[in-house]
C-alpha cells in the first residue's frame, strides 16, 4: 500500500483523527500536557511500560512511543483479535475505574490501553498497540508508511 499523509494542523489537544493506511485505521491523537504527565504514573498497571516488545519502530521506543511527545500515531486495531478500540480520553469514568487516565478501550473483550497505546496488565490483548512507520514532512504534516 502507498504511504498516506495526515494533516494535523487542526488537531487540538485532546482530539483524535483517523486516517486509513493499508486498509487499517491509523489514529493520530494530540495529547495534552496532563496526558503526558499521566503517562508516567501508569507504569505499575501496564504490561510493557518500556516498549520492550517490538510493536514500534526504534525511533518510537521511548516514554511516549512517538516522535513528538504530544502526538501519538498508532494503528487502531486491538492486538487481541483485531477489534477497533474506542477512544476514551475521559479520566476515571464509572465503567473504567479510578486508575483510568484516558486511553483506548476494546469493547470486544475488555482490553485497555493508555494514551501511549500501551496495554494494561491482566487483559486479553498480549501486547501494546502497533506504532506504524511514519515521519514528519513538516510541523503539521505526517506521512504514514
Ligand atoms: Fe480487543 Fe479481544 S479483540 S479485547
Amino acid at each position: 500500500g502507498a504511504p498516506v499523509e495526515a494533516d494535523i494542523s487542526k488537531l487540538e489537544p485532546g482530539q483524535r483523527i483517523t486516517v486509513e493506511w493499508r486498509g487499517k485505521p491509523i489514529w493520530l491523537v494530540h495529547r495534552t500536557e496532563q496526558n503526558l504527565s499521566d503517562l508516567e504514573t501508569l507504569r505499575d498497571v501496564l504490561a510493557d511500560p518500556d516498549s520492550e516488545m517490538p510493536q514500534q519502530p526504534d525511533y518510537c521506543k521511548n516514554a511516549t512511543r512517538s516522535i513528538k511527545p504530544e502526538i501519538l500515531v498508532a494503528i487502531g486495531i486491538c492486538t487481541h483479535l483485531g477489534c477497533s478500540p474506542t477512544y476514551r480520553p475521559d479520566v476515571a469514568p464509572e465503567d473504567l475505574g479510578a486508575e483510568w487516565k484516558g486511553g483506548f478501550f476494546c469493547p470486544c473483550h475488555g482490553s485497555k490501553f493508555d494514551l501511549a497505546a500501551r496495554v494494561y496488565k491482566g487483559v486479553p490483548a498480549p501486547t501494546n498497540l502497533v506504532i506504524p512507520p511514519h515521519k514528519y514532512l513538516s510541523d503539521t504534516l505526517i506521512v504514514v508508511g
